[in-house]
């Protein structure tokens, strides 16, 4: 026994060594880790900040593993041999910083997957944040050296390669104070005061412009929509509460939209969608919890307005621009196209997307989304808002390194991953320590969260590193494809990427280590033994 262990921890040296050498080869940068009461960080400064190249397969034989846990691995990497005879130890961070006796190998707990690239489902067409007021003001303050690593760890290639990101048309709740466009004059079908862009949107273009320099992220696809119209376009002239937009409105709320599409392409950055408008039920039925700025619309109502004004009037200029409908929580799902179609049949030929917000998905059985699919398998499937902290059990000052809230979105990427979602933006890619800015103090948590007292930090949240388990390794262009598990020790969803690679994500809920066997047809077998509370994707040819 005491041969093996030793023989075991210079294999491990090695393992270390030879990892040190393809990273330092790499310029890579590994996450500088600092523990809050909550949990642990990376913390990156205005000189350093973690970043991972993609690794590359050195051969047929080899695969990549790339992992994340509670105890502190941050997309750190291991390699290994295809059809080895043993399990691959995936070595968790402290057992790096204080080697114990070996546990690798001695899982007891067991799962098999098995990949099997010819059946396919989704093709992925990304994953982003949103760019909101609030994210622009904090970017604002902040020196250009830390905006810049903020880009680039969400955006570039070695960060997590995000693709999407939603704005809002006009103000959100995430924003100083509400606006539109045209608040005056009122009751003016000309829109005589939309000729230009708000400065707060030209401030927003001007840093999204320096974001798609610095990281170089290709085909970047952003996607808008409106909390409110101005506030004498609605039948209550108010941000908030009960409301509807006023029958004379219909037309120039469509033309309102048209406007802002154009102001942008003409500043440079071409809109990829929008949607019908955030949250229409917070309009109708939630005043009591919402309390920022809303539109009421009843499906009824939205299908009317969809055929007659927006579809026509964007479908006369922008043919291919993605327009998402809902854009409200899953719950909706099962009544809101049906009651569209039965008051218009023609209003869902309109749309090309279907827009989702995630945040009562624990409680609401993915079967909402799953008769909606049925009915519309080719419009572009995506979850558009998703944060912790926003319910009133939860704490909504972020949590700084909760594992725990990383997990939730691990567990719900499997799940809608799993549900034919083609991709998934999360909300604010950056906020406060308190979890704002929030003109009505609806504070959440953050994948990042910047230190605003001293300007000098930010820290990024086991949030993004759960999330760019998925983005960073099934980029646009990727398919799903069957993985099959022999059991719930862990949860998994397959890809084979535009390179012809596959990603396989494995997610360990558990408190123990898993030997996880990936049983590939073409390639093979791929043992690894992952320890618990962890995420890993594992990379193969
Ligand atoms: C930035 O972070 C790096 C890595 O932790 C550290 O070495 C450096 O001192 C920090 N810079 C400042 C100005 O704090
Ligand atoms: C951010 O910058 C604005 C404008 O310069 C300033 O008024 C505000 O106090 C700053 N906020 C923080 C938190 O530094
Ligand atoms: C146009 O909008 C700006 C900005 O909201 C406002 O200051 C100005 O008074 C408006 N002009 C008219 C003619 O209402
Ligand atoms: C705009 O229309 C509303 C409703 O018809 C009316 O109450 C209001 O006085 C009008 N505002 C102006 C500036 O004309
Ligand atoms: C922000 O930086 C200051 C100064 O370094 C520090 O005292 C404070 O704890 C930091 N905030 C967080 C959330 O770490
Ligand atoms: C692994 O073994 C299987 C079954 O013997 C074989 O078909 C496959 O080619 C092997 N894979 C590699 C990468 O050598």
């Amino acid at each position: 026994m005491g041969g093996l262990k030793g023989s075991l921890k210079n294999l491990l040296a090695l393992c270390v060594l030879v990892g040190f050498v393809a990273i330092s080869n790499q310029a890579n940068t590994p996450c500088v880790l600092r523990e809050y009461s909550t949990g642990l960080v990376c913390v990156c400064n205005a000189t350093y900040c973690d970043y991972l190249e993609n690794p590359t397969l050195e051969n047929e034989k080899e695969f990549v593993v790339v992992s994340s846990s509670k105890a502190g691995l941050r997309f750190d990497t291991t390699t290994g041999i295809i059809n080895a005879s043993d399990f691959t130890p995936i070595v968790d961070y402290n057992e790096k910083v204080t080697p114990k006796e070996s546990v690798f190998g001695k899982a007891t707990r067991k799962v098999t997957i098995q990949v099997d690239r010819e059946t396919r489902f989704q093709k992925i067409t990304g994953f982003g944040g949103s760019f909101t007021g609030a994210v622009s003001y904090i970017l604002e303050n902040l020196s250009q050296d830390i905006q810049d690593h903020i880009y680039k760890s969400f955006y570039s290639e070695n960060g997590i390669g995000f693709n999407l990101m939603r704005t809002s048309i006009g103000g959100s709740d995430f924003d100083l104070a509400p606006w539109a466009y045209n608040e005056f004059p009122e009751n003016e079908t000309t829109l005589s005061n939309f000729t230009k862009l708000d400065p707060r949107d030209e401030k927003r273009i001007e840093q999204i412009k320096r974001l798609k320099l610095v990281t170089n992220v290709q085909n970047l696809r952003i996607k808008g929509a409106a909390w409110s119209s101005p506030r004498w376009m609605k039948t209550n002239n108010k941000w908030t509460g009960r409301s509807r937009l006023r029958k004379e409105y219909y037309q120039t709320w469509a033309d309102y939209h048209l406007r802002w599409l154009e102001l942008w392409e003409e500043a440079g950055l071409p809109i990829w969608g929008i949607s019908t408008g955030n949250e229409p039920t917070n309009g109708v039925a939630f005043m009591i919890f919402v309390k920022f700025m809303s539109l009421g619309w009843t499906p009824s109502k939205q299908a009317v307005w969809l055929s007659d004004n927006l579809g026509p009037t964007i479908r006369a200029k922008y043919k291919d621009l993605v327009i998402f409908g809902n854009d409200d929580q899953r719950y909706t799902y099962a009544f809101w196209f049906k009651l569209m179609k039965a008051k218009r049949p023609d209003s869902v030929d309109y749309l090309t997307g279907l827009a989702v917000h995630w945040y009562w998905d624990e409680i609401f059985e993915p079967v909402f989304i799953d008769v909606a699919r049925k009915e519309m398998p080719d419009k572009i499937m995506l979850i558009t808002e998703s944060c912790i902290g926003d319910k009133p059990w939860e704490s909504a000052k972020p949590l700084l390194g909760s594992w725990k809230r990383g997990e939730k979105f691990a567990r719900n990427f499997l799940q809608d991953l799993q549900h034919d979602f083609n991709g998934w933006i999360d909300w604010n890619i950056v906020l406060d320590e308190q979890g704002g800015p929030n003109y009505v103090n609806n504070f959440v948590d953050a994948p990042s969260v910047a230190n605003m007292t001293t300007l000098n930090e930010f820290y990024k949240q086991p949030m993004f590193y759960t999330m760019g388990q998925f983005s960073k390794f099934a980029p646009e262009g990727s398919t799903r494809i069957a993985a099959e598990r022999t059991n719930i020790n862990v949860d998994t969803v397959a890809f084979l990427r535009p390179d012809g690679s596959v990603a396989v994500v494995v997610y360990n809920s558990g408190y123990s280590s898993v030997n996880v066997e990936i049983l590939d047809k073409k390639q093979g077998s791929i043992k690894i033994t992952i320890p618990q509370r962890s995420i890993h994707t594992v990379l193969y040819n």
